[in-house]
């Protein structure tokens, strides 16, 4: 136990977090999750096909991005000078690694289960995150000199799209409709779940990127490259879903058919799923001079949210009773484990 008896010993614990740039509030908390796929239908939003394969896309770009986003910031952890933004980092790299791990389970318990494929989308984020967007791009080795710079644009690229999944988690912590519409409660607390961590680690990346050297203009370009790259993929993606689904098979889904834009449309006016109005005018504040992630949503609603997740409570017990059992060669079974998730541990 650490003694803090005089206030002499105090102020020497505290010292590291007492200056420093981290906005992040308190301390990040990696949680552990346990989801049961096994009662989720494939249109998890009843009468809503359109809505759930769009939803459902996101499975399929996640874990390849997120592990990425681990990859790149464990690299980036010998070069922080700042005692709570390591810690936030270190926390961060956890919180995205659990991510892939429940997306990768979702795609191999409830996707697969149901006859989608999913190798076609995945292998697209694979190669943009294991080729064109790795530590020697096309396998190309990069001069000494612009390592570093390389490392910097990608940690812009992951800032930028963090505000992204700051702006969609705190989209799902207020959408009142799914429940409405009777949505599958599993996959609806996979997206709270995801999406409120998303918001309690928002300030993170903003912080590394801006503490490793990144400026003000460079949002401008990187808003530009990585909007239409995300939103590009998701859609086509989803497309690609919505192909294997036979109720659509007179209608040919493709993302730049007219066809795609009406079904969102009729989705959004529902209440299922945001404008792209919406989702462009939610990037606007990412090129304000004062940005500040911190105002983009709210701490507390997260860790409300939180605190009633079945899944972090299911995963919390699941946890403990592998403690009490002492049997820690099942615990990555027990909570889900999957693929390539140790790589964030
Ligand atoms: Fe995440
Ligand atoms: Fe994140």
């Amino acid at each position: 136990m650490d003694d803090f008896s005089t206030r002499a010993d105090f102020d020497r614990l505290a010292a590291p977090y007492q200056q420093t740039i981290s906005g992040t509030q308190g301390r990040l908390v990696a949680r552990k999750v346990l989801f049961d796929w096994s009662q989720t239908p494939l249109e998890w939003i009843p009468q809503q096909p359109f809505a759930s394969h769009l939803i459902n896309q996101i499975n399929l770009i996640l874990p390849a991005g997120e592990l990425w986003f681990c990859r790149l910031f464990n690299q980036a952890l010998p070069l922080i000078t700042d005692a709570k933004l390591r810690d936030d980092v270190q926390q961060f790299v956890r919180q995205e690694g659990m991510h892939a791990q429940a997306h990768v389970g979702v795609i191999e318990s409830y996707l697969k289960q149901h006859g989608v494929d999913t190798l076609r989308n995945t292998r697209i984020m694979e190669f943009l995150f294991d080729v064109v967007l790795a530590d020697q791009p096309f396998g190309r080795k990069l001069p000494r000199m612009l390592q570093r710079r390389w490392l910097l644009f990608r940690l812009g690229i992951v800032a930028s799209v963090e505000h992204m999944t700051c702006v969609l988690g705190r989209y799902a912590l207020e959408n009142k409709q799914w429940d409405a519409a009777g949505a599958d409660p599993s996959l609806v607390d996979l997206i709270r779940w995801h999406g409120a961590e998303e918001i309690e680690h928002r300030s993170v990346a903003f912080d590394l990127y801006r503490h490793l050297g990144g400026r003000y203009a460079s949002r401008f370009y990187l808003t530009a490259i990585t909007f239409p790259l995300v939103f590009g993929l998701w859609m086509d993606g989803a497309a690609h879903l919505m192909q294997q689904d036979p109720q659509f098979a007179a209608d040919k889904p493709r993302a730049w058919r007219p066809w795609f834009w009406r079904q969102w449309k009729q989705a959004q006016q529902a209440g299922l799923l945001p404008s792209v109005g919406w989702l462009l005018a939610k990037e606007m504040p990412f090129l304000n001079p004062w940005y500040d992630p911190l105002y983009e949503a709210s701490t507390e609603d997260a860790m409300a949210y939180l605190m009633k997740s079945p899944a972090a409570a299911a995963g919390a017990a699941a946890r403990q009773t592998v403690r009490a059992e002492d049997r820690s060669p099942f615990e990555g079974e027990a909570l889900g484990a999957g693929p390539k998730g140790s790589v964030c541990g």
